[in-house]
């Protein structure tokens, strides 16, 4: 399939049936015990900042959602899960995908990316690795992994602590 034959949408409810399988799919039933998946049960992710690729014939190949995040004094978009079905891959959906989830991050004016994933893959995108201990997961995480792209000046260093849902933001401070 050349790349031509895809199309990239803002996510829709509609959407979301194919995105669990295509998650599935990618992560099996342990992607319920991720660390980054337990901040997405805090809350929804953002529709309107999260994407999928499609064939003309309308199937959903690939999906990236974004949810809004806060550390300390610091807010943020948790990047993923991002996930392509095998028979797309390597042909460029998931660099795309990532790319128009921060376009539209940027937009929107938001300061910061943040993920948990492989910095050869996402380094390439912008991606670097957070220092030590500067935010803490809900679960084991690998801190090779855990990456942040800025995009306002000095918003990485202001996320500091416990990474949680910003729906539940004004409850932790409470
Ligand atoms: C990771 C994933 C989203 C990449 O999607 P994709 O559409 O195949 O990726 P792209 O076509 O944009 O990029 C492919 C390139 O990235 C490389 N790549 C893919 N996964 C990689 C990884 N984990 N680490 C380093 N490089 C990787 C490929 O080897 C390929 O390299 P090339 O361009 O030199 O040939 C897809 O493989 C997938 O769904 N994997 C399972 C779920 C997953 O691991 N998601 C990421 C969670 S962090």
């Amino acid at each position: 399939m050349s790349i031509t034959e895809i199309v990239y949408l803002p996510e829709d409810p509609a959407h979301d049936p194919a995105i669990e399988e295509i998650n599935a799919e990618a992560f099996g039933p342990g992607r319920y015990t991720r660390a980054a998946y337990r901040i997405r049960e805090g809350g929804p992710h953002d529709m309107e900042l999260s994407f999928v690729a499609a064939t003309s014939a309308g199937e959903v190949v690939g999906s990236v959602r974004m949810t809004h995040v806060s550390a300390g004094a610091g807010s943020a978009l948790l990047l993923g899960p991002l996930a392509v079905r095998p028979a797309h891959k390597n042909v460029g959906i998931g660099r795309k995908l990532v790319k128009l989830a921060i376009e539209a991050a940027k937009a929107a004016g938001q300061s910061a990316v943040l993920l948990v994933g492989d910095a050869p893959y996402y380094g390439q995108l912008g991606f670097a690795r957070l220092a030590n201990g500067q935010i803490i997961m809900p679960g084991p995480v690998d801190p090779n992994r855990m990456l942040g792209l800025e995009i306002a000046d000095g918003a990485l260093g202001q996320l500091k602590g416990p990474l949680i849902h910003r729906n539940l933001a004004g409850r932790a401070q409470a």
